[in-house]
Order: C-alpha cells, then sequence, then structure tokens
C-alpha cells in the first residue's frame, strides 16, 4: 500500500474535465476557459457550461434560462414545513432539510436516467435560492416573496430576500458571487459528492452530501467567519492588534490560507474588485478598507514569520461583498451552495458516467 497522506494532501483522487487549477500560478478554468473570461457572463450561462460541457449559444442559453425561470417556484408544501422551522435554526442545517423534502416531492428522485438527472440539476440550480431566501424569511416569520421572471438568478435572489430591486450594481456583485463560487475542482465539499455519486445514489443525496461538508468552518463556512470577523474587529485601527492576537494564539484566520493556492486565489482578486466598486457606491467603504488592511498586515506577518506571505482565499472580499449587500452573515454558507451547486451536479453527473466506487485504503496503527 502506498505512504499515507494526512488530509490526502497533493493526492490525485481521479480524472475530470469539469475545472482546472494551478496552485503556483493562480489559475482556475471551467472547462477550459479561465474564470476572468467567465466573471462577466451570467450565471446561467456559466451553470450551462460547467453542467454541459459545452458553452450554450444564444438559442441554448435562452431554452436554459427559460427552463429555470419556469422552475424557480417551490412545493407550497415545502413553504409550510418551512414554516415550522423554530427562529435560530442554522441556515445551512434548514437548507439541507429542505433539499431533502424537495427530493421526496420529485417523483423522478430515485431514477437514474439521463433525463431524470437534467430535470433534477434544473430544479436543483433554479430552487436553491428561492428555497434559500424563503427559509430565511419563514425563520423570521415573514411570508415568503414570490420569484420574479424578468430578473437575472442572482437579482432575483436578492429581491426575494429583501423585496427591493437590486441596483445593476448589486445585481452585477451577485452573479460574478454565484459564478465564483460555482465550481473548485476536489474540494472537500465536492470530493464527498462524488463519494456519494460512485455508489449510484441519487443526484439529491449528494448534494446534501456536498451541503453537510460545505457547512464546516474551514471550508464553507469560513465566510460566515470573515463576516463575523469583521463585526469583531470594528475598525481599522484595531485590525493590527487583532490580527496580531489571533497569530499569538495560534488561531487561524478566516478567508486566509489555501490547501492548493500558494498565490493569490484568482477568485480573490475578482471579489475585491467588486467589494471596491460596492463600497464606492455604498459612499461608506469601512468594510473594504479594513479588509484591505487586514489583508496587508497578514502578508507582512507571514512573510516575517514564517519566510512566505499568506494570501486571502474565496471567502475573504466575498465575505466584505456580502457585507455591501446587506446579506445576514448567517446566509453566508447557503449562498455559497447556491452557486457551488451547478458546479456539484457537474461532478456528480461525471462521476456516473465513468464510474467506479470510491474505496481508499486505511493504514492500521
Ligand atoms: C474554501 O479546497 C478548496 O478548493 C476550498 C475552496 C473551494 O472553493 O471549495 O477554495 C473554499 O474552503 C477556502 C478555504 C476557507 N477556509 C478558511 O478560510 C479557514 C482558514 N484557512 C485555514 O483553515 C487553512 O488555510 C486551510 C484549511 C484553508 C488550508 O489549510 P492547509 O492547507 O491544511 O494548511 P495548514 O493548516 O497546514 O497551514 C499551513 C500553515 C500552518 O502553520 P504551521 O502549523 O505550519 O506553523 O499556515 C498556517 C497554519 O497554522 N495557516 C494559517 C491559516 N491558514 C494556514 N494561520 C492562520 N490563519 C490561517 N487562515
Amino acid at each position: 500500500m502506498k505512504e499515507m497522506k494526512k488530509g490526502l494532501e497533493g493526492v490525485v483522487a481521479l480524472d475530470t474535465k469539469i475545472s482546472y487549477i494551478d496552485g503556483i500560478q493562480g489559475i482556475l478554468k471551467y472547462r477550459g476557459i479561465n474564470i476572468e473570461d467567465l466573471a462577466d457572463l451570467s450565471y446561467d450561462a456559466v451553470s450551462y457550461l460547467l453542467i454541459t460541457g459545452k458553452m450554450p449559444d444564444e438559442a441554448e442559453l435562452s431554452e436554459y434560462s427559460r427552463m429555470l425561470v419556469a422552475n424557480r417556484g417551490i412545493n407550497g408544501k415545502l413553504i409550510e414545513v418551512l414554516k415550522h422551522f423554530e427562529f435560530g435554526v442554522e441556515a445551512l442545517d434548514g437548507l439541507r432539510t429542505a433539499i431533502s423534502c424537495t427530493a421526496h416531492f420529485d417523483e423522478e428522485n430515485n431514477q437514474h436516467t439521463p433525463e431524470a438527472n437534467k430535470n433534477k440539476a434544473i430544479k436543483l440550480v433554479a430552487e436553491f435560492p428561492t428555497i434559500v431566501a424563503a427559509l430565511h424569511r419563514a425563520s423570521y416569520g415573514d411570508e415568503p416573496i414570490k420569484p420574479m421572471d424578468n430578473l437575472s438568478h442572482g437579482a432575483n435572489f436578492l429581491y426575494m430576500l429583501s423585496g427591493k430591486i437590486p441596483t445593476d450594481l448589486e445585481a452585477e456583485a451577485m452573479e460574478k458571487d454565484l459564478i465564483l463560487s460555482a465550481e473548485h475542482e476536489l474540494n472537500p465539499s465536492t470530493f464527498s459528492l462524488r463519494i456519494a455519486s460512485s455508489t449510484l445514489s441519487d443526484m439529491y443525496s449528494a448534494v446534501i452530501c456536498g451541503l453537510c461538508t460545505l457547512k464546516g468552518p474551514l471550508h464553507g463556512g469560513a465566510r460566515k467567519g470573515v463576516m463575523d470577523m469583521l463585526d469583531e474587529i470594528g475598525s481599522i485601527e484595531n485590525a493590527r492588534d487583532y490580527a496580531l492576537g489571533k497569530l499569538e494564539r495560534k488561531e487561524k484566520i478566516m478567508g486566509f490560507g489555501h490547501r492548493v493556492y500558494k498565490t493569490l486565489d484568482p477568485r480573490a482578486r475578482i471579489y475585491k474588485d467588486v467589494a471596491r466598486r460596492l463600497a464606492e457606491e455604498n459612499g461608506d467603504t469601512s468594510w473594504f478598507d479594513m479588509a484591505e488592511e487586514l489583508e496587508h498586515i497578514l502578508y507582512h506577518e507571514f512573510v516575517e514569520i514564517k519566510g512566505k506571505p499568506i494570501y486571502p482565499n474565496v471567502d475573504f472580499y466575498s465575505a466584505v461583498v456580502y457585507k455591501y449587500l446587506d446579506i445576514p452573515a448567517e446566509l453566508a454558507t447557503s449562498i455559497f451552495a447556491m452557486g457551488r451547486v451547478s458546479g456539484w451536479i457537474a461532478h456528480c453527473m461525471e462521476q456516473y458516467s465513468d464510474n467506479r466506487v470510491i474505496r481508499p485504503r486505511a493504514h492500521t496503527v
């Protein structure tokens, strides 16, 4: 047996056509296209590319968007279930339960035909934002807001959350967030989904495996951690003492570091630009200024202490974007999942298409 690698660090577990990461150069591609060239498209176009492997032409995109809009509504019985969630249910736990309910209401749930999986894919991509918004509103005793047909995927989510039509920049920021969160090779949640898919479990169950894994604070839960951290720091003047205190106590600082990237996460660069533009539109740049100060402090502290810098990851400036979009911190991981679900579906289908049960060995000590 091969030697054990803790955390499977550096281990290549499978081949994929879905994405490519170069952690040294800071490159991320979805289906061979650089993330920088995808970030200005619509989430509909990028989720279509991830799931089908092909960039849609105008007619294909129009039909796909029509199907997504037609499936944005959620089952009335599910809304009744959401209303029973006591105040304070952790948003991601509620989403996990809601997706389980959605599976029960889908008669194709345990059908494995390509057509059934295509239908489930459309429902999952379309319904996630509606469920996240309805669950959040229900947990505060508010009625859900019906989706609007003429808003983009991201803009419709912001509308269903607050009842307000977002500005063009807010809508652009939400689309970019969903695109940048959509896919990232064999990250922990995607790998757990591939394992479930390799046993030929159904797509809903595989997505729920992804959700449960994404919740962890060292993975998708970090975005909420960054939002809470920014609140805790409070002002740019406190940033240095906060950072040095965490390092002295050997505590991890949320939103920094990455298992694969040893340079700046290319997504962080795009998020930072969006956060700066939102801050300027908002007029109060304090969240952005505090985040940028923290980035500079940690860069130089790590060079000092470890001889090499630490960089922000996908969860750092995305948290600043959420601050300016007035998104509550408890929704951060659920919104990450709203973007990631199209990458998860792509990996589930890829596993089904060329399957071998994923079953590594353990070294008994
Ligand atoms: C995501 O894999 C993906 O692709 C995930 C993701 C995706 O798109 O799916 O990119 C999304 O999960 C991003 C990561 C979000 N998590 C966080 O922001 C939590 C904080 N980050 C750390 O927990 C950490 O950086 C990890 C988990 C992200 C990566 O951990 P590694 O590769 O196991 O690195 P490590 O813990 O071995 O750290 C190496 C050194 C250690 O110091 P020494 O023990 O060598 O002295 O760097 C230090 C760590 O203490 N370090 C940090 C740190 N990250 C690493 N110190 C303080 N704060 C940090 N954030």
